[in-house]
């Protein structure tokens, strides 16, 4: 069953003269009781997609289109006054840096129950601690960081305290942005096998988690969806894709972390020719096209379809010779 689909999702940043296409045309789909991982390179727009779908859009940021079913809603996305009561409770951000979503001033037990409070006024101090405490356990903290303020606790400590506070209203859908790159294994492995239990537990319904560790991903995620320059060009079955991704850049991208760099764990994205295109300027045909080993001539100037096989899609023009390639050998 479907949790959350987003259709036609199109924004920009406006600053100055300049206006940044940060998303065109973007569709997902989250499964309930799944894990869709989205992957892609720096500045492909993932952390704008985290940020829209979790109805917490920055100021510059304009969505001109979309809009998001979820629970029941329809949500028109370029009208964020209707998003607040969604906010929270039917939809939360796991955000990326966990200094900046602290409130330096205030302790953890005190910013879990004002989060807990949004969505239940009457709930006792006692019974949002205890609730707090037991999520913090599950991230084996102690029930002490509760009286702690954000500077007393170490890095890792404190992205788990954004975890534990993201997660707290047992949101429907958790977008959880990058949550893991800054943690050390250990702390991953925590993190990753909460966000697993929430799932299982059926205490929260779908997650979106956004990475560009593809490796973490082909462990933790059912689909991923791979974004390239403001687009999702392929999606598919986490094992699928990994195994034999179709869209040229997603080739691209998994081959460059199957060869490991000298001196990285060979979880870096690298080795792409080229670089991304300019987003300030509107893309008519395939973003990939200059990079591109495969394009032919209507590649840089018409916008590939998406080409739904099975359960998988991709909007690539060559699909449809990759996929009859692909079943002859
Ligand atoms: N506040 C902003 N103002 C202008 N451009 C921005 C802003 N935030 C992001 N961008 C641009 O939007 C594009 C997508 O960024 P982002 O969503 O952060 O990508 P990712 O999370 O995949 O690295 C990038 O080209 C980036 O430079
Ligand atoms: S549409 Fe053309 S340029 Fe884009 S990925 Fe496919 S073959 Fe390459
Ligand atoms: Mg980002």
């Amino acid at each position: 069953m479907t949790l959350a689909s987003l259709k036609h999702l199109s924004a920009h940043y406006a600053t100055g003269a300049d206006r940044f296409h940060a998303l065109d045309d973007v569709a997902v789909d989250v499964q309930a009781g799944q894990i869709l991982g989205v992957v892609g390179e720096s500045g492909c727009g993932k952390s704008t997609m985290a940020s829209v779908l979790s109805l917490n859009p920055g100021p510059s940021l304009r969505v001109t289109s979309g809009t998001l079913a979820i629970d029941g809603t329809d949500v028109d996305l370029t009208d964020p006054a209707s998003h607040r009561p969604l906010r929270g409770g039917t939809v939360a951000l796991l955000p990326q840096g966990a200094l900046n979503a602290l409130n330096p001033t205030r302790r953890v037990g005190a910013m879990a129950h004002d989060i807990l409070a949004v969505g239940d006024k009457r709930i006792t101090r006692a019974e949002s601690l205890r609730r707090t405490a037991a999520r913090l356990e599950a991230l084996e903290l102690p029930p002490r960081v509760l009286r702690a303020y954000p500077h007393q606790l170490s890095g890792g400590m404190r992205q788990r305290v954004v975890t534990a506070l993201a997660t707290l209203r047992n949101p429907r859908l958790l977008v959880a942005d990058e949550p893991s790159s800054a943690l050390d294994v250990s702390s991953q492995r925590l993190l990753v096998d909460l966000l697993r239990r929430l799932v299982s537990d059926g205490l929260v319904e779908g997650i979106v988690f956004i990475t560009h560790d593809v490796a973490l991903l082909s462990e933790l995620a059912d689909r991923i969806a791979v974004m390239y320059a403001g687009r999702v060009v392929e999606e598919a079955p986490a094992k699928d894709l990994v195994a034999a991704p179709r869209h040229p850049y997603a080739r691209a991208l998994l081959a460059s972390v199957l060869v490991p760099e000298a001196g990285t764990r060979g979880r870096r994205l690298s080795g792409i020719p080229g670089a991304p295109p300019d987003l300030r300027v509107p893309i008519p045909g395939c973003p990939f096209a200059p990079r591109c080993g495969h394009a032919v001539d209507r590649c840089a100037d018409q916008r590939p379809p998406r080409l739904v096989i099975g359960d998988r899609d991709d909007s690539c023009w060559r699909s449809a010779e990759f996929e009859e390639a692909a079943n002859v050998g």
